[in-house]
Parts: C-alpha cells; structure tokens; sequence
C-alpha cells in the first residue's frame, strides 16, 4: 500500500489518541456501527483531503467501515498530526499522504496522489482536490459522482465555480448545516483558536486586549472566548449587521488603522485576503502577536512584513519575530497558518463529532442520490442535520419538551388571532 507519512513508529501514540477522540464522538459511532452492517458506500472509492487529526481519523473509520476505499492527504501543511497518519496507514490500512510541515510540492504531490486514487466521492476541507479536478478535468473527472465540502472558504469558492456555470459534479456544502457551522466554527474555532495561541506563547489572555477580525460564526467563537478569559475584545468588520451584532454584543467595533494601535493579540478569521497589512504591522504596539485562524494563509499579508522587516528569528515553536525598522517586535504564529490546527489540534473531538456526522452521511446521500443530482452545491438535506441535533443531545443526555396535539393544531392554524 502506497502512503507518505513521517514515521510508522509513530503509530502507538495515535492509536491510543485516536480512540481517545472517538470516545468523545458518540454520533459518528453510531454511525460507525450502523455503516458496518448495511455498507452504503460499498464499491466506491473516496477520496479525503482534510486536516489530518484524531478526528478525522475516526471519520476515515466511519467511511471504511460503510465499505468505502479510503484515501486521506493533508488539507494545510502544517495540521497534519504525523502519529495519527502513522497509525491510520499501518493500523488500519488506510493509505495517507500527509507529513506536517511538507512543502508546498509534497503538499501538491499528495493532493494528485489522492486523484490517481481516481474517487468516485471527494471530500475536500477548502475546496484544493475540487480545483485540482476542475483544472484537468480530462484527467481526473472521470468516475466522480459527487463531493462533499466542510469549511466556508470551501463553500465559497464552490459557488463561484457554480455561478459561473462551471462546476462539473454535485457537491454537498457541510459547513453550511446547522449542526456544523453553529457548533463547529463557532464553539470549535472559539476554543481551539485560544487554546493555540497559549499553546504557542503562553500569554496571559487576562487583561490582555484581542483584536478579532471578522465577526462570523468564528469571529463570534473567538471572541467571546476571549472575553470570558478576561480579554478586552475588539472587533472589526466590513459588514454592518455582523459589526452591529458585535457593538450589541458587548464588543468596540472599529476600523482595522484604530484597532492596530491597542491590540495585544490579533486573531484574522475573515475568509478574505491581506486583512492585517503593511501599514498596520506598522502601528502595532512592541511585541503584538498576530495569528489566523480563518483562510489558507493568506489573511496575513506576511510577504509585506518580510520585505519591511529588518530582521527575523524563530522564537519558540510555531513563533516567528519580526523586529519591524522602528525597533518594534512582531510575533507571527504559525506561518500565519490555522492557529487552532498548528499550534494546537484543532476543535475537540466533541464538536467534530457533528461536522463529521454530517460528512459520513452526506457521502452516504450523495451515492444514494447522485443520479438525480445537478451540477450544483446542495446543503445538508435538514432530515439529515436534524436527526445529527436529536442524536448529539441524546448523548448528552438532554430531553427536550414534544409538540402536544392542541399545540401542532395551534401552529397549523391561521384562523385565531388575538
Ligand atoms: P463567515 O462568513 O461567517 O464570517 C466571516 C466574516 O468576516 C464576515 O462577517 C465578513 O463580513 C467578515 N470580513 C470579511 N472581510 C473582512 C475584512 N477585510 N475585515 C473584517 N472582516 C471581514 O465565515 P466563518 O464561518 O466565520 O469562517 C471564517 C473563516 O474561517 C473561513 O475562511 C473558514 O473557512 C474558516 N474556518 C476555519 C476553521 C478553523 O478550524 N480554523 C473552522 C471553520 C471555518
Ligand atoms: N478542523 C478544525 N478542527 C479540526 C479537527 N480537530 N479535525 C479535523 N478538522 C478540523
């Protein structure tokens, strides 16, 4: 079997941190065990490009156990969890292709390794075997029947594609499920942000001042994360409703220029391009720690500050200084690369549990439905991401109240008023 990973003698670590993770993921087991006896996915090869986590590991098992021949590469190059690889490949035989911190030509490598697996379902976390395909399609079109999508940026480019009448098979947008991005990105991308930014620096949150850039699903995890830590939060947005709801939810809303100027920490998770620039590493106070956990690793225009910066040096792991012409310092984590997933190991395995539900039965519509399908990005079909809520909160062991009769016959009816 053909894999590329760090170190096979890896895998003891994994394979006790991996059951560790399923044992949070109630949901996907259940899954598990039902995918074991009725084998939805028999006879299709599936191709995985996503973080490569204790998490993920559990999914692969899922999709496996439904009768898929599974293939998983790295989605970022430095999220890969190099014990998890090892033991998928020589516990599980599940080839992987992922080695954190590979170049970008091992990364790519591995991404035409997971199409020559030629999958009839891709599962993408923001959107590279997608594009990949969509770039040779001659090549690599051939047996795909549908694909799923976990992250927003993902999502967006996919709609792109398909506003423009160009994208070439169905793709099941999972990130917009509500039992994925109202959990996920937000309590997911809260904690997991936090806890890499400690992991990489060990400060102080308290009394500190975080700038959060962009106030979606993940702008609102991380700062109030943040702000139950003991944080002063700022916000900035370019949307008026999301900055509204900041202002309404306790935070100062302003400008980027402003905000450079009073941040101890910044945190960019816009989904956009070149969100803390030249001019504003420039106005940070001595030692300001920046870091993403949004896009790729392109919120951070890092090109700007190695041009201006006039000396660089690694600091602690996942920490680069930059010592700016006025003698100020700029601490840059990760690579300006998902924090939650570089420094740290991305969401618990608790909350995964949901986005991964929704992937393993997503691939499981798409190969019961693809005949029907367009060439168009679908949601979660809400029986699906309501079924995933009921089964999330039985684990919990929450109860809630039922509809009565009087109460459904209220709700259908337009004849009483007040
Ligand atoms: P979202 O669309 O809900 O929120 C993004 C917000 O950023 C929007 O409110 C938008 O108005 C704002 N924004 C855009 N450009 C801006 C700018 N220049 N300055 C300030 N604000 C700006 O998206 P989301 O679900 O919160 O996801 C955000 C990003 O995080 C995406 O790239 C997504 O793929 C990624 N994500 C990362 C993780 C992770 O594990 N780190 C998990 C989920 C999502
Ligand atoms: N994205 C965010 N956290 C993740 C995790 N733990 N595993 C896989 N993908 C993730």
């Amino acid at each position: 079997m053909k894999h590329d990973v760090a170190d096979l003698k890896l895998a003891k670590k994994g394979y006790s941190r991996l059951e560790w993770a399923g044992a949070q993921m109630p949901v996907l087991g259940a899954i598990t065990r039902r995918f074991s006896k009725e084998k939805p996915l028999k006879g299709l090869r599936l191709s995985a490009c996503l973080h490569v986590t204790s998490e993920t590991a559990n999914l692969m098992l899922a999709l496996k156990a439904g009768g898929a021949d599974v293939l998983l590469v790295a989605s970022n190059p430095l999220s890969t969890q190099d014990d998890i690889a090892a033991c998928l490949v020589r516990d599980y035989k599940i080839p992987v292709f992922a080695v954190k911190g590979e170049d970008r030509k091992r990364y790519y490598s591995h991404i035409y390794a997971a199409l020559d697996h030629r999958p009839h379902i891709t599962m993408d976390d923001g959107a590279d075997l997608v594009s990949a395909i969509h770039k040779e399609p001659r090549k690599y079109l051939r047996d795909i029947i549908a694909g799923t999508e976990e992250t927003t940026t993902g999502v967006i480019r996919l709609r792109s594609l398909e506003a423009e009448g160009r994208l070439l098979f169905p793709i099941v947008a999972v990130n917009d499920a509500d039992t994925k991005h109202f959990f996920d990105n937000r309590y997911g991308t809260g904690q997991s942000t936090l806890d890499g930014v400690i992991r990489a620096t060990n400060v102080l949150v308290a009394g500190s001042t975080v700038v959060v850039a962009g106030y979606g699903w993940c702008g609102r995890g991380v700062a109030s994360r943040a702000a139950g830590m003991g944080a002063r939060v700022i916000v900035t947005e370019i949307d008026p409703l999301r900055a509204l709801e900041a202002v309404m939810d306790g935070f100062q809303v302003m400008p980027m220029p402003e905000a450079v100027r009073a941040g101890d920490i910044f945190v960019t998770v816009t989904g956009n391009t070149s969100v803390i620039r030249k001019e504003h590493f420039a106005a940070m106070k001595d030692r300001a720690i920046v870091c993403n956990s949004g896009h790729f690793d392109v919120e951070i225009d890092l090109k700007d500050l190695e041009k201006t910066a006039k000396k660089k040096r690694p600091i602690r792991d996942c920490v680069q200084e930059y010592t700016l012409p006025s003698g100020r310092r700029v601490y840059v984590l990760a690579e300006g690369r998902l924090v939650n997933l570089s420094a740290a190991e991305g969401h618990p395995a608790m909350v995964m549990d949901m986005s991964f539900a929704n992937q393993a039965l997503s691939a499981e519509w798409v190969s019961d439905h693809h005949r029907s399908l367009e060439k168009k990005v679908y949601r979660v079909p809400t029986d699906i991401d309501k079924e995933i809520a009921r089964l999330k909160l039985k684990t919990m062991g929450t109860d809630i109240d039922k509809l009565t009769k009087a109460q459904i016959q209220y709700l259908a009816a337009w004849e009483s008023g007040t």
